[in-house]
């Protein structure tokens, strides 16, 4: 398949290549495609994925194909697979898409155009992976050796999955910390309180609440109390630390709202960085590369 479906696919030379690329972009390198056109396709509510795609496409000079949903043939009972190769034969060039089912994209194998994966399930969101290792490069120069604990619902979150695997091929040291209720026992959980004090990164995770089959077992208010990234536990970070975390924020949940936009915080770097993995990646596959 083409495209970048999971970032399990890719080599770390390929990882540090996208993301060489990612910074060449943001330097100002130019790079056209005014004859292309991508259709995104986004069945999971999304702002800053589908959006920086968007932005990532205008920037490239394609052309968008914006799908909606709800005013699709979806409606009408239409599968993921006839809507993506309807696409294909409407000569479109590829095609982001997220989805809620976990590896959707084994259904497409026969697509012949790239897909970009936006997220799918709790399973893979390699384009966030990636920006997230642009920001991580960009403050450090390097991974081999830095300290990073994911904190919160580790088990629903595909952000945390697919960077767990990443940055562990890339030498970092990687923990997850936050309820018991959410530890799938992906990397070795510490305590907030360990973790705060001792690592590089602290990325902190939204409680997925839509893929919950049950409600949480402590009130929102507890959650941050006990798991957040207070004022307090901010102020015990290494001096040169980070924060980060994907996005949408809950502030006062698991992010003070003080916390969100404190001079450690890379919340809204994140966010820029990823028009810019976005682009590398786009230009990339339609350069016959990806
Ligand atoms: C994340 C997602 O959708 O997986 N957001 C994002 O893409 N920036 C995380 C989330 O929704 O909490």
């Amino acid at each position: 398949m083409r495209g970048l479906l999971t970032l399990k696919d890719l080599s770390t030379e390929k990882i540090m290549e996208l993301l060489r690329y990612a910074m060449k972009l943001k330097r100002g390198f130019r790079i056209q495609y005014p004859d292309k056109k991508i259709a995104t396709l986004f069945f999971e509510n999304s702002t800053r994925t589908q959006y920086s795609f968007q932005c990532a496409l205008m920037n490239l000079g394609i052309k968008v194909v914006d799908f909606d949903t709800q005013l699709s043939s979806i409606a009408k009972g239409e599968s993921l697979y006839d809507t993506v190769r309807t696409f294909e034969a409407l000569g479109v060039d590829g095609v982001v898409i997220r989805h809620s089912k976990d590896e959707y994209f084994k259904e497409l194998e026969t697509i012949k155009i790239p897909i970009f994966n936006g997220g799918d399930g709790k399973s893979n969101h390699p384009t966030q992976s990636l920006l997230d290792l642009m920001t991580i490069y960009e403050e450090f120069g390097k991974f081999d050796g830095l300290k990073c604990c994911i904190i919160g619902d580790i088990s629903h979150s595909r952000v945390a999955h697919t960077n767990i695997e990443v940055m562990k091929r890339l030498g970092m040291d990687v923990y997850i910390s936050g309820p018991e209720e959410y530890n799938d026992h992906c990397a070795k959980w510490i305590p907030i309180d360990e973790a705060v004090e001792t690592m590089d990164v602290v990325m902190l995770l939204r409680v997925q609440f839509e893929r919950h089959q049950e409600k949480m077992k402590i009130s929102v208010e507890e959650y941050h109390e006990k798991y957040g990234m207070t004022v307090d536990r901010m102020n015990k970070m290494k001096e040169n630390a980070i924060i980060m975390h994907p996005a949408p924020i809950n502030r006062g949940v698991e992010i003070a709202d003080e916390v969100a936009e404190c001079p450690k915080s890379r919340i809204y770097k994140q966010m820029t960085n990823g028009v810019y993995v976005r682009m590398a990646v786009i230009s990339d596959a339609l350069d016959g590369n990806l």
